[in-house]
Formats: structure tokens, sequence, C-alpha cells
């Protein structure tokens, strides 16, 4: 037996421990947020309906039909422009009491700055805010997600002008205007860094620029425009937060903060020069973003490998930047990988996410002898490693001084092959598999003091998922596109249960 003295001692640690695996309600406090996302071009559909504008994302799905896996499109996507009423019903459903959603940039202003306001596309908004509401299902509002007037494309290439700070001020400021006295979360701008890796990088997303050898496009150049629209971005949130802060704050006190991608990069060997490669490929992925929007300026390792290619802010910029900071970070999260240097020694060169030879850094799903970083989903980005989602919100919360911090993503994709029955989407094990494991993880940060204030599945509904279509489903709610039927799939009940155990929503 063991002795008093040592059982009084143990005791507190013992039942502390108890705490931990048995009581998890207290962990997520009763203004903890359980939402599902979405975004405007993955969903809405409508077109050109009610005045809507054409976009970047219309434009380049409509002529490179090649490029999108099944040869689609997002002029019906989930119909949810027609549909939101009964797509709220499903969030009623699941019980969550939040909703993110993204405002289609050329609904409300169909040519930017260059044109009127399209009071339809404003309407079509402040009805759907409403309709959450009168609910109980609070408002989360990204300014944008990914797609933009084609015009702005047309006028002045976009992000990679400093133009495009002016278009997206004056978008936030409409959008303020009109829905800020009921919307008090928003987010400026939705994943500049993998937005950017893909547009300018790859080349894979309009505009389609790049330069060999990451990619073949007609037109770019990887090497320096990647982080010129990253500068352009970076301007562009700051812009929009003091306009927020100067003229909305006050009298509507919402909070406004931007989204990135993040993954786990972990070390591919214990060799220090794999683990500074690790912390290199961070740099270059999320803190490239995140260090100018918290700190004002760029990860040193940027600034030391990329030397004129990266941008520098002027005084004002900086004092800007500084000056309107972000009330929290969003922060998206699927997957990891392992790293391997490439600076000092020899390497194949990476692919996908940045993973650049130049940068000193190589993406590796396996070590030597296939170990891999996690069990392999249908898509080759993904792997199943919650333990790295851990690792990766203990780490932004040291970088980032503990800022307050949502889980605006996290979700698990779904390949429907040919030979893929409707019964084998619905019975979608494997997700919840995944969601249980990535929502553990998120406890056990929170457990360790990870901020955290809030989590979003990704997503909501199946939904046209960018270069994969409608063929790579993430929803909790399975979407028959050919009846726009949404039917709940067993990860749907799961969620509604993990919620039911762990919110305090009443
Ligand atoms: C992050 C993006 O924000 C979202 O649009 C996309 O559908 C998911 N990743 C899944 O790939």
């Amino acid at each position: 037996a063991i002795p008093f003295l040592l059982q009084s001692l143990l005791f507190p640690l013992y039942s502390s421990c108890l705490h931990q695996t048995s009581d998890d309600s207290s962990l997520f406090p009763s203004d903890f947020f359980f939402g599902t996302a979405s975004s405007a071009f993955q969903y809405e559909g409508a077109f050109l309906n009610d005045g809507k504008g054409l976009n970047n994302w219309d434009v380049f799905a409509h002529e490179n039909p090649g490029k999108i896996v099944d040869g689609s499109n997002g002029d019906i996507a989930t119909d949810q422009y027609h549909r939101y009423m009964e797509d709220i019903q499903s969030m009623s459903f699941l019980g969550v009491n939040s909703y993110r959603l993204s405002i289609s940039w050329s609904r409300v202003l169909p040519n930017g700055r260059f044109g009127g306001i399209n009071y339809k596309g404003i309407k079509y908004y402040n009805n759907l805010i409403d309709a959450l509401i009168r609910k109980g299902i609070t408002p989360f509002v990204t300014l944008n997600h990914f797609d933009y007037p084609q015009e702005l494309e047309n006028r002045f290439k976009s992000w990679l002008s400093s133009e495009m700070q002016k278009d997206f001020a004056y978008l936030a400021d409409i959008c303020f205007k009109h829905f800020g006295d009921r919307v008090k979360h928003w987010i400026t701008i939705n994943e500049p860094n993998q937005q950017i890796i893909l547009a300018y990088r790859s080349g894979l997303f309009p505009p389609s620029r790049c330069s060999m050898p990451y990619g073949n496009c007609t037109q770019g150049n990887s090497e320096t425009e990647p982080f010129i629209a990253a500068h352009n971005m970076i301007l562009a949130h700051a812009k929009a937060i003091q306009i927020y802060r100067t003229k909305y704050q006050k009298e509507q006190r919402g909070i406004i903060g931007i989204v990135v991608q993040t993954s786990w990069f972990e070390p591919i060997s214990d060799s220090i020069v794999d683990k500074n490669a690790a912390e290199r490929a961070q740099s270059f992925y999320s803190n490239w973003i995140l260090d100018p929007v918290v700190y004002g300026k760029y990860p040193e390792e940027m600034v030391n490998i990329l030397g004129s290619a990266l941008p520098r802010f002027s005084s004002n910029e900086m004092n800007s930047i500084k000056n309107y900071k972000s009330d929290f970070l969003g922060i998206n999260h699927y997957t990891s990988y392992f790293i391997q240097d490439c600076l000092i020694t020899a390497c194949n060169s990476g692919s996908g996410n940045g993973a650049s030879k130049s940068e000193g850094f190589a993406l590796k799903l396996d070590r030597k002898g296939n170990v891999s970083i996690g069990e392999l989903t249908d898509v080759n980005w993904q792997h199943i490693d919650p333990d790295g989602f851990k690792k990766m919100l203990n780490y932004l919360k040291n970088r980032y001084h503990n800022m307050p911090m949502f889980i605006t993503e996290n979700g698990f994709g779904t390949l429907q092959k040919p030979e893929t029955t409707v019964k084998e989407l619905l019975d979608d094990t494997k997700r919840i598999q995944y969601m249980s494991g990535y929502l553990d993880a998120l406890k056990e940060a929170m457990r360790d003091g990870a901020n955290v204030k809030g989590y979003f599945a990704w997503s909501l509904l199946d939904n046209f998922e960018w270069l994969y279509g409608y063929k790579l489903r993430f929803g909790l709610f399975h979407v028959d596109y050919t009846t726009l039927k949404r039917t709940p799939k067993q990860s749907a009940s799961w969620y509604k249960n993990f919620i039911e155990q762990h919110g305090n929503i009443g």
C-alpha cells in the first residue's frame, strides 16, 4: 500500500488525471463556438442571378474546364443562394451555435470600386444573416474567400497591384456598414498563403501565373509574384481593420481577424538541419502571413533567404499594420508533412504546399522505410495526424503570445470514385475517426493552455472543392448534385452528439 503521506501527495495529481480523462465539459466555456464553415463560391451558385458580376473563378472554370477534375464550375454549386433556409435547419439539427460564411465580392460589388453596389446582393446577405440570428446561430463573416470581381483582374492584375488594397478596403467598408449591426465576428481574408501558392507559384488557381520549375504557365514569376501578392493582402487586411477601428468599432463592438492555412511540419529526422528546415517551412508557410499581421515584420528566415524578392514595408505601412492589429487568429488545419532539409544537404525537390528548393526544404510523406506521417486519406495532401494539430496549436500559442484563436476549418475529404456508392459516402466512419482524433487533440492543446475560442468543421455540406470540383466531398451532409437534396451523413449525427456532450449551448 502507498504510505498515507505519499497518497495525499499523489491524490491531487491522480484526481487531476481523472479530471483530464473524464470531464471535458469545463474545457469548453459557455461562449465557445462550435460551428460549420462554408464559402460563397463553393456554396451559393446563382451564377449571374440578381445582378451578380463575373468573378475570377467563374471565368477560370468556364474557360478551363480541363483544369477542374470533373470539368465542373460553381454556377449552381449547392445552390445555397436559394436553399439557405433549409441549410439553417440542418445547422439546427447539428446544434451548432455559429456558421462561417463568406461574401461573394462580385455579388455585392459586381465591378469592384468601378461601378455601383448591387443591393440585391446586400439583401441576400441581410436575409441570410437575419435567418441565422433568428435561430440563435452567430454568423462569422469572411470578406474574401478566393473569389473577386474579374474586373479587378482585367484592370490591374488584382493582388499583384497595390490598387487591390483600395478595392478590398472599399468592400470591407460596405460590408461593415450594411451588416456590422448584426455581424460581430469578421475575418478579412481566407488563407492568403494557400491561395497565393496556388495562384502565383504553381499557377493551378486563377489567375494561373507561375514559372518553371514550379509550374508551366504562359505568364508569371513564381520567385517574386507570390511575395508581392502576399504583401498586398497583408496591407489590405490592415486597411480593413483600420476602417473597422476608426469608423465602426465603437458602435458595432465586434472583433476582426485573419485566417491562414496551417500544416504541421515535422522534421524527418532528429538532425539539426532537418529541425531547422521544419522551422523554415513554418516561416515560409503560415508565419509568412502571421508574423507581419501580429508583429509588423516578415520572419527572419524569409528576409535572409529571399533578399530583394521580399517586398519591404515602408515605415508608414509598418505603422499601419502595427497600429491596426487583429483581435484573433483564424486557423485552418487539415494535415501534417515531414520536412527534409535541402539547404545544407541535397534532397529531391519537394512538391505541394510551397515546398521549394531555394527555400531549403522539401515536403515528404514518408520517412525512409515507409513510416508515414499519418494514415493517408483519399487525397494526396491529407494524412491523419491529430498529434500534429496539437503541436501546431502549441507552436502558435508560443509564437503569437497566446492570442485568441479560432479553428476556422478542420475536416476530412472523401474522393468520389466511379464505383463509390451513396451508402459509402453516408457511412463516413473515416471522417468520424478523423474528427474525433482532431477534437481530442484540440482538447489536449486547450488543457495545455492554448487560447482557442471556437471550432468550425469544414464543411456543413459537400460543395465545390476548387480543382477537385464536386468529386472531393468534405460535408457532414451529402449533396446529391442532380436533385440538390441534402442528407445527413453519420458524421453529422456524430458531431451533433459531440456538441451535446461538450458544448454548453442552451
Ligand atoms: C481550405 C479552404 O479555405 C477551403 O475553401 C477548402 O475547401 C478547404 N481548405 C478544403 O480543401
